[in-house]
């Protein structure tokens, strides 16, 4: 078997900058804030973090509308401290992946307003432009994620123009090749300055159908569902010349040695699996998002489980997602029992797991008040559970802090205080114990980051897999249920069980127990 790469035996580590730890009382968190925090990174185990966009921005959509692909937003500090951060992850031994946003950049970006200035401009063709439709009205039907027609009227220069997300974010034309040229430099900007891979935006939607057809219906769609459930993304996503897209960004990483590409991407398995490219040529790591609205049951995670490890190509690498910020929390989704199961799952099945910052001290969704709400997808949509304040709280880092130690002035977002890093710490029961146990675990044994899986067996409310490399094999049973089970295992030792009590208990061959919501890896 040839040597791992570093992101096949890593753990990644997202960070959503604005709410990790602020440094200089705004209510925001930054980077020399995070800087301060990348020992306590390094200590959980983790081998890199993935920070959110933290470019210059108008912050429509909280940093994922660029205005300047190179450079820092002065909200989070400077170039200067970024090259610092990266010397002092490095430095621990943490890679430091970006957040890359090719899809669309801000309506505020140079490129957009050379646009959208004429219809004759060199940039015109940059941006998805049309001419409206006969009666006037937008080009198709095309539906924005964020609510509303995806065309903005333009009144100077008499056309539409396409955004898949805010009026603010115009989508880019990748289908122009000066677009790609200006990204390519994007990239290698940042990977001159040792930035170790990324994580790329909505990768799936970088090209439209170049005929504009309207998108068909959605037969399944149920009143209340987000207004763009209405159709089906048939021209508007996952369209075949992305692949070779793709295939160009790894080429660039390629140049630079062991970078890493990840590529954001909400599709169903099969259609995933052809983003690792043809040849193992695409992205190193299709984000594997299945986990984040499964069925939390041991039936379905075993088939979801063996479904994927089916369907992954012959050398591409799997991997995990329990948690982000587009997304419910996992304590808040299964609840603080099954979060400590979730947490064993993830960091035992087989492939590289990401880790959303505060999920390893069990941080719930947090409490929005009406007049509280920031995400531009709550405030277009309310009621529609598109929004994702809840989960982008600030990092409860110590409870008897005031904001719990992420703040000294205003928090952007509210904090919570049920619990918090401190507290947590020299807790052996703890969530935070159990994760870095967890990440122990891994480390020393060569199972868990390079063995196969096999035996995915849901037995009720049980689920049970082993993990094998060379002579070593771990035997992992994780109960969904809330009663206590008995699970058939070989004989060996418990090293690792969700309640510390059991750790290094010897099991004989045959039926064990298993207590509600317990989780238990041996080695058999
Ligand atoms: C991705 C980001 C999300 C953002 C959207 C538009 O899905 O994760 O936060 O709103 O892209 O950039
Ligand atoms: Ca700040």
């Amino acid at each position: 078997m040839p040597e791992l790469k570093w992101w096949q035996r890593g753990v990644i580590y997202q960070i959503y900058p604005r709410s990790f730890q602020d440094s200089n009382g705004d209510g925001i968190g930054d980077l020399v804030g995070i800087d301060a925090r990348l020992e306590y990174v390094s200590a959980l185990g983790a081998d890199a973090v993935w920070i959110s966009p933290i470019y210059p921005s108008p912050m429509a959509d909280f940093g994922y509308d660029v205005a300047d692909y190179c450079d820092i937003d002065p909200m989070f500090g400077s170039l200067p401290e970024f090259e610092q951060l990266v010397i002092h992850a490095h430095h621990l031994g943490l890679k430091v992946l970006l957040d890359f946003v090719p899809n669309h950049s801000s309506n505020r970006h140079p490129w957009f307003e050379e646009s959208r200035s004429s219809r004759d401009n060199p940039k015109r063709d940059w941006y998805l432009w049309h001419d409206p439709a006969p009666d006037g009205g937008p080009p198709n039907n095309w539906l924005s994620r964020m609510g509303g027609s995806a065309w903005e009227w333009d009144e100077h220069t008499g056309q539409y123009y396409y955004h898949a997300f805010l009026p603010e974010q115009p989508d880019l034309n990748w289908r122009n090749h000066d677009v790609r040229r200006a990204m390519d430099g994007v990239l290698r900007f940042w990977l001159d300055r040792g930035v170790d891979g990324f994580r790329v935006d909505v990768l799936w939607l970088l090209i439209k159908d170049d005929q504009f057809r309207d998108n068909p219906l959605n037969p399944a769609y149920q009143p209340g569902e987000p207004e763009h459930h209405r159709l089906l993304q048939t021209y508007t996503e996952d369209q075949p010349e992305v692949h070779e897209i793709v295939r160009s960004m790894r080429a660039t990483l390629d140049d630079y040695g062991d970078r890493v590409l990840i590529g954001e991407i909400y599709l169903p398995v099969t259609q995933l699996m052809k983003y690792y490219g043809a040849a193992g040529d695409g992205a190193d790591m299709p984000f594997n998002f299945q986990l984040l609205n499964a069925r939390w049951s041991a039936a379905t995670i075993a088939g979801m489980i063996r479904d994927y490890d089916r369907a992954l190509p012959e050398h591409a690498w799997p991997n995990w997602v329990l948690g982000n910020h587009d997304n419910p929390r996992i304590a808040s989704r299964v609840g603080a029992a099954q979060a400590r199961v979730a947490a064993v799952l993830l960091l035992t099945l087989r492939g590289t797991p990401t880790i959303y910052y505060g999920d390893e001290i069990g941080m719930t969704d947090g409490d929005i008040e009406r007049d509280q709400v920031r995400d531009p997808a709550e405030l277009r949509q309310p009621g529609m559970g598109q929004g994702r304040d809840p989960e982008r709280t600030p990092m409860q880092w110590e409870r008897s802090l005031p904001n719990a130690g992420f703040t000294d002035g205003k928090p952007w977002l509210p904090v919570a205080t049920n619990s918090s890093v401190r507290e947590q710490d020299g807790d052996t029961s703890s969530m935070l114990s159990l994760y870095r146990r967890l990440l122990i675990l891994r480390r020393s044994h060569a199972a868990l980051v390079q063995g196969t899986i096999a035996n995915v067996v849901a037995n009720g409310d049980v689920l049970t897999y082993e993990r094998r490399y060379r002579d070593q094999s771990l035997f992992i049973a994780l109960n969904f249920g809330v009663e206590c089970a008995m699970v058939q295992s070989r004989s060996g030792v418990v090293v690792l069980s969700t309640s510390t009590r059991r750790d290094g208990e010897v099991v004989a061959a045959g039926t064990i127990p298993l207590a509600a919501g317990e989780a238990i890896v041996a080695s058999v």
